[in-house]
């Protein structure tokens, strides 16, 4: 079975790759490598000592994938491909429609006009807006998006799930990652931000490193135990293997489905902070900052859907996700470019 996997190069597709050649799957990877490096590639190649076929190219680019649906037989894709940065989405929306949303259009014509209807979509736990009750479950009502790229994946998985009303041949996944962290234990791939990184774990992995001076840690006012916003954190590896039970999945044919994939437990950013200063053995410098604009109090999910439709369970906790963080940080201090 092939699995065409978009945005493979990138941080949670390189580690599903791993996966997927780990478990007997054939995988081809479309990425213009614009926010990854091809040396992620060979890197899997490296940790699973199996080769997969790497394109670089575009989802928009409708020509590119038409050849690859013509030169292989793609069974299903995993589409991670896509701009994702919170903050840059409210100056580029433009930019974050037109490559999400056209992108994934395109995309699903080519899938469509060569009789793959299979498709893993990367959500994210954002499109539950400011969620109505926690733990999340699947049927907490979507919310209010506070950023452009949050109704990227709102809107897509509307239009994915359309699609399938349209043609009940169509088989879809939406997963709503909660929060990806950690990295491969061997530290041979991982999330490699570019300029001043906007997510928690890669600023505090790059403080630790003494590449960055302290980490802000924004806002100490919120009603929970020490005032710090609650994420519900996943190992990247753990999310990757959902990807694999997905794929598993879709042999049901059951249409529309959506899974939570997180472990359940929340931590505060001051609660990471502590597990990631025991991981690397000194503390991390901090200083309380004013609240970021558009975050979210807590966010934690309940993962029993994915445990008994799936059958995939999370088996790595926060200790294991800030060891193997800092082991691929502390690896590779300038990331792939090392
Ligand atoms: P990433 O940026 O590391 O990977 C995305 C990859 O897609 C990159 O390699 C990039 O070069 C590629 N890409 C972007 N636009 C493309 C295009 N038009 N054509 C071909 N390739 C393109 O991001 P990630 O953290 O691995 O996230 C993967 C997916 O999961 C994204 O869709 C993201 O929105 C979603 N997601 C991520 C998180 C998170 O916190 N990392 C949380 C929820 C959902
Ligand atoms: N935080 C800090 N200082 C920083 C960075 C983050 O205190 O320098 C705090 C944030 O305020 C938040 C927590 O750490 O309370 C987590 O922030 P991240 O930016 O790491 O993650 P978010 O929960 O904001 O968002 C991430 C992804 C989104 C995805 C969402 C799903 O960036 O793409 O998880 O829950 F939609």
């Amino acid at each position: 079975m092939r699995i065409l996997v978009t945005g493979g190069a990138g941080f949670i597709g390189s580690h599903t790759c791993v996966e997927l050649l780990e478990n007997g799957y054939d995988v081809t990877v479309i990425d213009n490598l614009y926010n990854s490096s091809a040396k992620a590639i060979d890197r899997v190649r490296e940790i699973s000592g199996k080769d997969l076929t790497f394109v670089k190219g575009d989802i928009l680019d409708r020509e590119c994938l038409d050849t690859i649906f013509e030169s292989q037989k793609i069974d299903a894709v995993i589409h991670f491909a896509g701009l994702k940065a919170v903050g840059e989405s409210v100056h580029k929306p433009v930019e974050y429609y037109s490559n999400n949303i056209t992108g994934t259009l395109t995309l699903v014509k080519s899938m469509a006009a060569h009789g793959v209807k299979n498709i893993i979509f990367s959500s994210s736990a954002t499109v539950y807006g400011e969620p109505a009750f926690n733990p999340i479950t699947e049927e907490c009502p979507k919310g209010v998006c506070t950023n452009p790229y949050g109704w990227t994946k709102w809107m897509l998985e509307q239009i994915l799930s359309d699609l399938h009303t349209a043609d009940a041949e169509w088989n879809v996944i939406l997963l709503r990652y909660f929060n990806p962290i950690g990295a491969h234990p061997t530290g041979l791939i991982g999330e490699d931000p570019k300029g001043i990184p906007n997510n928690l774990v890669p600023y505090i992995a790059q403080v630790a490193i003494g590449k960055l001076e302290k980490l802000g840690v924004f806002g100490d006012d919120y009603d929970t135990p020490d005032g710090t916003c609650i994420r519900d954190y996943i190992h990247v590896v753990d999310l990757a293997r959902g990807h694999v039970n997905a794929i598993r999945k879709l042999a049901d044919k059951e249409g529309v489905s959506v899974y939570n994939l997180g472990t359940g437990h929340g931590y505060s950013v001051l609660e990471v902070v502590e597990a990631f200063g025991e991981a690397c053995g000194h503390p991390v410098p901090y200083e309380i900052k004013p609240r970021r604009a558009g975050d979210v109090m807590e966010l934690y999910c309940d993962p029993k859907k994915a445990a008994e439709e799936l059958g995939w369970t999370a088996q790595y906790g926060i200790k294991d996700m800030c060891r193997d963080s800092w082991n691929w940080q502390s690896k590779n201090p300038n990331g792939y470019r090392d």
